[in-house]
């Protein structure tokens, strides 16, 4: 079983002598002004959330835009700052990207082109050669970062995600001498899907400067491989799951991420939560209701009107639970300049209006939503608190929620109603599986949560908990690690 402790010692033994770099558009660290004063702060990510307990592990550097509007004012003449701030464990270096490049680069082209080309919820991605121009400015600038952060060391370097496509070749032809690995966080389409992409090819002969190309789940890894096969010249092997061009390979593998699993547990228990717990209790007004909970980043692909619409069709077919069951609805806004996002919105607020005005009852409202950033206290309350969790996204890489609810549950209490369309339902099959296109289906699953049996409940959740346990973050960094131990240095 890895874990926090297994990890460190493997990577004492066999790292040593290597630095490890983490690049990612996100940081995991941001500092914001709040009045006169400096906060700092973690992002809802999943990414940053899986990769920090990973870094805290090993040490080393993780370069990321500086996001945050103090992040300037606690960063060294190197544009380096310790983190975590309460025990200095890793360098986080911050590179700065001006308006115009964060408004081409973040979200021009990789979430208003790449994102929804990736996820496929019928938004469609918009191409415009403005962003793609920047989309690669950002990524040579990264690309010198990295450089100069290697210098002349062996280095492993380990890129995150779809806002980098193009920065392992780069720094390749640099630098041949470290390597280079990437994660795609996000599910990646079927051939036909992506061919759509002006600038397909460059983004695959991008992503093929990796030693090593990581996807959740082994079905994304053959989507590539079939969509390098039928777009570019290079071999495919379908045996070893390698693609070779010029000469080079690349090896794509599945890595199904995950949580500090024991981490989440205990925190579930310890007595800053029951504290925590009395005073949501309390300030949402939950006693003696039973409570659903659905926790997301306000984003299209997360599937949340689907869901406020189950909650209104729950009511409407049972309405003996009026009054008696209440939705939180919790997460930040998220990538509010692009327009689907501020429609997503105004949908969201339009739609429970409507559901309240249609079923509330004196102080009694089916739907609570609050759109901000949880601490990481409040958000394992708010799980402990919640007697079914759903998380019903039309499409998702993985979905770090469902594990992270069901690691909060150490009395094996609690539903967990999970989208057959996230990489997470592949593992937690004892969840209640459901297409969140299918309304009624939706509906029928809260239902069935409510009032499953208590011995059901206890071993649905306790077959969920032994999986996660064990495919937990460590596990998935040891095995991305050993992989990457495999590949020889080129000077020998
Ligand atoms: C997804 C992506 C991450 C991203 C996160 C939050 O999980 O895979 O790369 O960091 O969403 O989105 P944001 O755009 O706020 O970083």
């Amino acid at each position: 079983m890895w874990n926090r402790e297994g990890l460190k010692e493997f990577i004492k033994q066999k790292m040593a002598d290597y630095l490890f770099v983490i690049v990612s558009n996100r940081e995991p660290y941001v500092h914001t002004f709040q009045g006169e004063e400096i906060k700092c702060g973690m992002p809802a990510s999943g990414v940053t959330m899986a990769l920090d307990p990973v870094m805290q592990s090993c040490g080393g550097i993780w370069i990321a835009h500086g996001s945050g509007d103090a992040d300037k004012e606690v960063v060294d003449a190197h544009n380096h700052i310790q983190v975590p701030p309460e025990e200095s464990r890793y360098t986080l270096r911050r590179v700065w990207l001006t308006k115009e490049e964060e408004a081409g680069y973040y979200y021009g082209f990789s979430n208003e082109a790449l994102w929804p080309l990736c996820h496929v919820v019928y938004t469609r991605p918009t191409f415009k050669s403005a962003d793609w121009e920047t989309y690669k400015k950002v990524n040579e600038l990264f690309s010198r970062t990295v450089l100069e952060e290697i210098g002349d060391k062996k280095a492993f370097v380990f890129i995150q995600d779809y806002h980098f496509a193009l920065l392992s070749r780069l720094i390749r032809e640099k630098n041949p001498n470290c390597i280079l690995s990437q994660f795609w966080h996000i599910p990646w389409p079927n051939p036909e899907a992506f061919r759509i992409c002006p600038w397909k090819e460059e983004i695959l002969h991008g992503l093929l400067g990796n030693d090593l190309l990581g996807f959740h789940i082994r079905y994304h890894c053959m989507n590539f491989l079939e969509t390098v096969d039928r777009m570019i010249e290079a071999r495919t092997d379908y045996e070893k799951f390698e693609i070779i061009k010029g000469g080079k390979s690349t090896r794509v593998r599945p890595f199904p991420i995950s949580i500090d699993f024991d981490e989440a547990s205990s925190r579930g228990q310890s007595q800053e939560v029951e504290i925590e717990m009395r005073r949501l209790r309390k300030t949402l007004g939950l006693g003696g209701q039973i409570v659903g909970l659905g926790v997301d980043r306000i984003d299209y692909t997360k599937g949340i009107p689907e869901r406020f619409r189950a909650i209104d069709l729950f009511f409407e077919k049972y309405p003996q639970y009026k009054g008696k069951v209440k939705f939180i609805q919790a997460g930040p806004l998220s990538r509010i300049h692009i327009q689907q996002y501020k429609d997503l919105n105004e949908e969201l607020t339009r739609l429970m209006v409507e559901i309240n005005f249609k079923y509330e009852r004196g102080r009694w409202k089916p739907i609570q939503f609050h759109r901000s950033n949880f601490g990481k206290k409040e958000l394992m309350a708010l799980y402990r608190l919640a007697d079914f969790c759903v998380v019903s996204s039309l499409h998702d890489g993985m979905n770090l929620v469902a594990k992270e609810y069901v690691a909060s549950r150490a009395d094996n209490t609690g539903v967990l109603i999970l989208s057959q369309f996230t990489g997470a339902a592949r593992e937690l099959e004892s969840a209640l599986l459901v297409n969140p296109y299918d309304v009624d289906g939706l509906a029928e699953n809260i239902r069935l949560a409510i009032e499953m049996t208590e011995g059901e409940k206890q071993k649905r959740m306790s077959k969920m908990r032994e999986v996660v346990q064990k495919n937990n973050i460590y596990r998935w960094t040891g095995k991305v690690l050993s992989e990457l131990l495999r590949f020889e240095f080129p000077e020998g």
